[in-house]
């Protein structure tokens, strides 16, 4: 729907542009779109997934999800950081809700801030996944993320046992109000709490980032050269607190030795990550914090196609020591390995999809094209079909054209009731004008309807046998009648609207087009054959008539 939505308003703001441009574009832009169209995959579920950070974890939870979603067909994912930014990420959701989504999945930077964004989703109708970290806002569908509490726990409860129940703590904490920050130091305070040499001696303020463990151990009033143990509540925190107590105690003696470990929560795979940390001796443990991008989705579908879910998704982590790491590590390479090869198998799919899309836009392209040509030559054959048609009708009807100039003529002398007066010196054959102002007077009056037919007929019969004479005069014709010359152009002028030099022209052309249809003569040949004594003279008088040269009947 939505993208049915994106697609359409994509469209119609081509068209308009294109309509700017040039008024037909149409024809040719919206079959394109329409081929757009059909080549696109539909949308069915547009998943937003709202982080609140910019880090290697999220990087890591935001590709599981993409894996995922590779195997299902129409899941779009949008994705958002608010790199720690509360208002950011409350923008950020509600840009989510303008554009459209199914579903929302939320890690909310602190407990309270995001909650009225929440809302507002889950208000318009959105299931929410709270995913990681908490919220206090009561309206989301389901809850999915590790045991944060437990974490902190099994963490103090291995330093404890590390440092047999006897050590100074400092902990450094996650962002203020983040439910992880509050939930680690809560199960990690009671693990401490469980032995009366275990000290915490100071919990300080961090906010995830490196710099931040950095910063807050830079800062730290108290004495660093009795503490024995530095919990980051992640391992990135862990390892800018390790940089600021060797720059603080101006060498790294204490930390090389083991003197002071350093602990961190995460767990990553890879180089950078905790677990090659703790396999490196920099952090003495970690805690894999899990992600499970794979899970999200299942969730997020279950939810999306109205099957049951649990309302709640425990995800399990699990300690990291040096005995695990290499174990760990191993596992994961192996993994990694399998994850870049399907990344890849999917990279040749979306190739080769690109390609046959293509390929099947080509393909209908063309075939649009050879319909269109196809179209236009039928429609040129139809039109010079008509044309000529239109013209071998004028060539038969000739005859009735002239008994309709007959009627038109005697209906405008009954109008105009005038009778003729004086003599008139005809055309001549040559189609030179006769005296001015003496055309007109004609006799047509003196005829009854059937005389004026009868005297055209044989007009016509004298015209039709004697044309192919090319020195036939208008006198001849005029003695053929037993009429002189001025009677006979009265006559004909009167009858028919046309003078006789004019109706021979006709005749002889009316032939000429005939014998082009219906003979091989070249068109010397016909022009002398109807009476013309010069071709040019009857190809210009066959264009005035016909409106087209003789060359063209043949065509
Ligand atoms: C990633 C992260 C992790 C930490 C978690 C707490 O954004 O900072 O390092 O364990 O979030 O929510």
């Amino acid at each position: 729907m939505n993208s049915f939505k994106y697609f359409s308003t994509f469209a119609a703001s081509i068209l308009k542009k294109s309509f700017k441009m040039r008024k037909y574009s149409y024809f040719y832009i919206m079959p394109l779109l329409c081929l757009l169209a059909c080549n696109s995959q539909p949308t069915k579920f547009r998943i937003g997934v709202s982080q609140c950070s910019e880090d290697i974890w999220r990087d890591k939870l935001n590709s599981e999800l993409r894996m995922a979603a590779y195997a299902h067909e129409g899941v779009d994912l949008l994705f958002a950081s608010a790199d720690d930014s509360d208002e950011r990420q409350v923008q950020q959701i509600d840009s989510f809700l303008d554009v459209g989504i199914d579903l929302l999945v939320v890690a909310p930077n602190q407990v309270g801030t995001i909650s009225p964004a929440i809302d507002r989703a889950y208000d318009r109708g959105v299931p929410v996944i709270v995913y990681e970290r908490k919220t206090d806002s009561r309206n989301f569908t389901a809850y999915m993320g590790a045991d944060n509490r437990l974490m902190g726990r099994q963490m103090g409860e291995f330093v404890c046992t590390r440092m047999k129940n006897r050590a100074r703590v400092l902990e450094v904490m996650g962002l203020k109000g983040s439910s992880p920050a509050i939930e680690r130091h809560q199960g990690f305070a009671e693990a401490l709490g469980q032995h009366s040499d275990m000290v915490l001696v100071g919990s300080l303020q961090g906010d995830w980032t490196e710099n931040s463990g950095y910063e807050a151990v830079k800062n730290y009033e108290g004495d660093l050269s009795n503490i024995d143990v530095v919990f980051g509540q992640n391992d990135r925190m862990a390892l800018g607190a390790r940089k600021a107590f060797i720059e603080r105690l101006g060498s790294d003696e204490r930390v090389k030795s083991g003197r002071t470990l350093f602990c961190g929560i995460d767990g990553l795979t890879g180089e950078q990550g905790g677990i090659a940390l703790v396999r490196d001796s920099i952090l003495e443990a970690s805690y894999i914090y899990p992600t499970h991008g794979d899970e999200v989705l299942d969730l997020a579908l279950a939810i999306l196609e109205g099957k049951d879910y649990p309302a709640e998704t425990p995800l399990q982590g699990a300690l990291v020591t040096r005995q695990n790491a290499n174990v760990l590590l191993l596992q994961a390479k192996e993994t990694d390995r399998q994850t870049q090869q399907v990344d890849r198998l999917h990279a040749l799919a979306d190739n080769y999809v690109t390609r046959l899309n293509q390929q099947r836009l080509l393909t209908l392209l063309a075939f649009g094209v050879v319909v269109l040509l196809l179209v236009a030559i039928v429609l040129f054959y139809l039109y010079y079909r008509g044309r000529v048609g239109l013209q071998r009708e004028r060539v038969l009807n000739n005859l009735w054209n002239i008994e309709q100039n007959l009627g038109a003529n005697r209906a405008r002398e009954d109008v105009s009731a005038k009778p003729s007066v004086g003599e008139v010196t005809p055309v001549s054959e040559s189609g030179q004008s006769a005296p001015s102002g003496q055309e007109d007077e004609t006799e047509s009056s003196e005829f009854s309807d059937a005389s004026a037919t009868a005297f055209i007929s044989r007009f016509r019969e004298f015209v039709e046998s004697r044309m192919t004479d090319s020195e036939l005069s208008i006198e001849d014709l005029a003695s053929d009648m037993n009429l002189s010359r001025v009677q006979l152009y009265r006559k004909v002028k009167g009858i028919t609207g046309s003078s006789p030099v004019e109706l021979l022209r006709t005749a002889r052309l009316n032939r000429g087009y005939q014998l082009l249809l219906t003979t091989d003569k070249t068109v010397s040949e016909v022009a002398y054959a109807v009476g013309f004594s010069a071709p040019a003279y009857f190809t210009k008088c066959f264009k005035d008539e016909f409106g087209m040269v003789p060359g063209d009947v043949r065509k």
